[in-house]
């Protein structure tokens, strides 16, 4: 059984997607720990599944650095097989990296290597392209730069706002999300040697 270990920023309703996969019976992965960089929204969904909960607040430390050993460190002590970004909003700091790389994917609201960074879906609109997209990626030491394991096309509709399109993303993320741990999980997928 895979552990996973997941951090969040935001009100984490791909986190919840997640919970509620690893709780159904046969999922090959089961989450350990869920943790925030802030006093997230998203942790009651893990309080709600019995699943402890952690916070490392980026602004108690006093450098991008100081904060990721933190984190490091709580990460160490958890032991989870994989890491699992699903909205957490900050840069790693690259020892963080290179410390649990490449057991350390990310989900990401935008078909990449298109609209990296904080405001993938933001950045969509203001291009006026046709379609996005949602990927999830191993991390790496670029912004949202790393291989990608799994990714699908999303359209971007007349009249739609960021929330709008952001909320279409969405369950495509989710369902991308759940299917990459699975995969990894499974043994399909070899973060070591990824192909897809
Ligand atoms: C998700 O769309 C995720 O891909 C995005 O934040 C959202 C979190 O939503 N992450 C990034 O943009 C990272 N660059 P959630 O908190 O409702 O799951």
């Amino acid at each position: 059984m895979l552990s996973v270990a997941v951090l969040i920023s935001g009100t984490g309703s791909n986190l919840r997607a997640l919970l509620e996969a690893a709780s159904e019976p046969g999922f090959p992965a089961r989450i350990v720990a869920v943790g925030a960089d802030r006093d997230a929204a998203g942790l009651a969904h893990a309080e709600e599944f019995g699943i402890p909960t952690f916070t490392v607040p980026y602004r108690d430390h006093p450098s991008r650095e100081a904060w990721g050993a933190a984190l490091a460190e709580e990460l160490r002590r958890i032991g989870a097989d994989l890491i699992v970004l699903s909205g957490l909003m900050r840069l790693l700091p690259s020892a963080l990296v290179d410390e649990f790389a490449p057991r350390m994917i990310n989900t990401h609201p935008a078909f990449l290597p298109e609209f990296p960074g904080a405001h993938g879906v933001r950045d969509a609109l203001a291009a006026g392209v046709e379609e996005t997209g949602a990927s999830v990626i191993i991390v790496d030491n670029g912004v949202d730069s790393g291989p990608i394991l799994a990714q699908e096309r999303v359209p971007v509709l007349p009249g739609d706002d960021e929330a709008a399109l952001h909320e279409r993303i969405k369950p495509v993320e989710r369902r991308l999300l759940i299917d990459v741990v699975r995969g990894i999980a499974a043994g399909e997928i070899d973060l070591e040697n990824p192909s897809r």
